[in-house]
């Protein structure tokens, strides 16, 4: 059964489906010895353990390398590790909710709703400079600059210095794929070197003359300390696009080989809401998320022990006819959609009201400004299989 699950394939990432559809049959839990992580492909399981308290994303608060059976990351690569441990995402209670809650102090409802009409505007400009010139490359000149742009201006990261956080934060994604290779962590650890230099930079002047943004409001905060509140920043920036461009990408390719559910959001404009959520779950951006297990615990009836890794496929929860009618099926109609492609527990994305008005503002102009829009070549997608998104799209406007 291992052998169905190729992550390092470019096969198995451009269609991952139908062995995820033999994973959740014929092994729920699989051991993968590839990656020394056990499989879990079916939705209730993997919703079940992102909500376990018995798992987490880091086990450094109960334990040390040590005592949990597993070997320290190698000194080379601290940078990495310092930047990674100091966001919430890679921290467990008390830490994680003593930080989401400061950075939720910052990142509020109100502040992210203010920024549907600049969000809008900004869709708009893109969208019409893309028709303008009869389409191209929908990945670079749309799903790309929107996401970016927005979550740097939240920031606070000036106009000029914005080229550098694609870069930096692709650098540093190579490290969440599985078992990266030397070259990659050492870009990534390149890349977070200078990632913390530059925030470091930012905090202390935004410290000294606050503006309204993010980085003044995190700098004003009691209780963050500097490491913290960049970890926090480099989490924000990064999860802040990365995924939203991947849903970007693989919904319109999705809905292009769609034409007749594209029709259906064309005739009706409420259909927009259900057909981003669908789109997230029919090609799901981000499609493993890992847990590290503190104590023993059962999954059908297969003994998982303390210090293991469980890998949760989300893009197989998410295909999962237990849990969806016609998973294979494309239905910007449908309504029941548990998809888990914000996660679900203690972790459960922060930025998911703003990924949605991203998503909203972007895919409405599109359909709006857009009737013509065609595939002009069939799609690749990039090497990697946990953050899963194309390389490039080229269409026709
Ligand atoms: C469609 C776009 C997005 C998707 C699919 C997505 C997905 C996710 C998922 C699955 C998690 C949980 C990971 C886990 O449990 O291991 C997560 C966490 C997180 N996301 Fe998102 N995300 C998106 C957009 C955003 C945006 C726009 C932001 C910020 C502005 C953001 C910020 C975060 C943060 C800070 C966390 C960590 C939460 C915590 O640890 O408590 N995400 N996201």
């Amino acid at each position: 059964m291992t052998a169905v699950f190729d992550p390092w394939s470019a096969e198995f990432v451009a269609r991952p489906y139908p062995a995820y559809a033999r994973l959740r049959e014929e092994s729920p839990v699989l051991w993968f010895e590839p990656s020394r992580q056990y499989l879990i492909s079916r939705h209730e399981d993997v919703n079940a353990l992102l909500r376990d308290r018995r798992l987490g994303r880091s086990y450094l608060h109960v334990a040390t390398h040590e005592e949990m059976g597993r070997t320290a990351p190698p000194d080379y690569q601290e940078p990495f590790w310092t930047l990674n441990n100091n966001g919430m995402l890679d921290r467990e209670p008390p830490d994680h909710t003593r930080l989401r809650r400061l950075v939720s102090q910052a990142f509020t409802p109100r502040r992210v709703e203010a920024l549907r009409p600049y969000v809008q505007r900004l869709a708009d400009e893109l969208v019409d400079a893309f028709v303008a010139q009869g389409g191209g490359d929908l990945i670079a000149q749309v799903a790309e600059p929107l996401p970016v742009t927005v979550i740097a201006e939240l920031l606070g990261v000036p106009e000029a210095d914005r080229h550098l956080l694609r870069p930096w934060s692709a650098a540093i994604c190579g490290m969440y794929e599985l078992n990266p290779a030397r070259e990659t962590a050492e870009a990534a650890v390149r890349a977070s070197e200078e990632f913390t230099e530059y925030l470091r930079a930012l905090a202390r002047r935004r410290k000294e003359d606050p503006r309204d943004d993010l980085v003044s409001a995190l700098a004003a905060v009691e209780g963050l300390s500097e490491d913290e509140l960049i970890g926090t920043c480099v989490l924000l920036l990064n999860a802040g696009h990365e995924a939203t461009v991947n849903v970007t990408g693989n919904g319109w390719r999705a809905l292009l080989q769609h034409p007749e559910q594209l029709a259906k959001i064309r005739a009706n404009p409420d259909l927009l809401g259900p057909a981003i959520e669908e789109l997230m779950r029919f090609d799901t951006p981000l499609q493993m998320f890992e847990r590290w297990v503190f104590e023993d615990i059962e999954v059908h009836g297969v003994t998982i022990p303390r210090g293991s890794e469980v890998a949760l496929l989300f893009g197989s929860a998410n295909h999962d006819p237990a849990a969806f009618a016609e998973p294979e099926a494309l239905d910007v109609t449908r309504r029941d959609n548990p998809h888990i492609s914000f996660g679900a527990g203690i972790h459960y994305c922060l930025g998911a009201p703003l990924a949605r008005i991203e998503l909203t503002a972007s895919f409405g102009a599109l359909l709006a400004k857009a009737p013509g829009l065609r595939l002009v070549q069939d799609p690749l997608y990039k090497p990697g299989y946990v953050i899963r998104g194309l390389q490039s799209l080229e269409v026709s406007a």
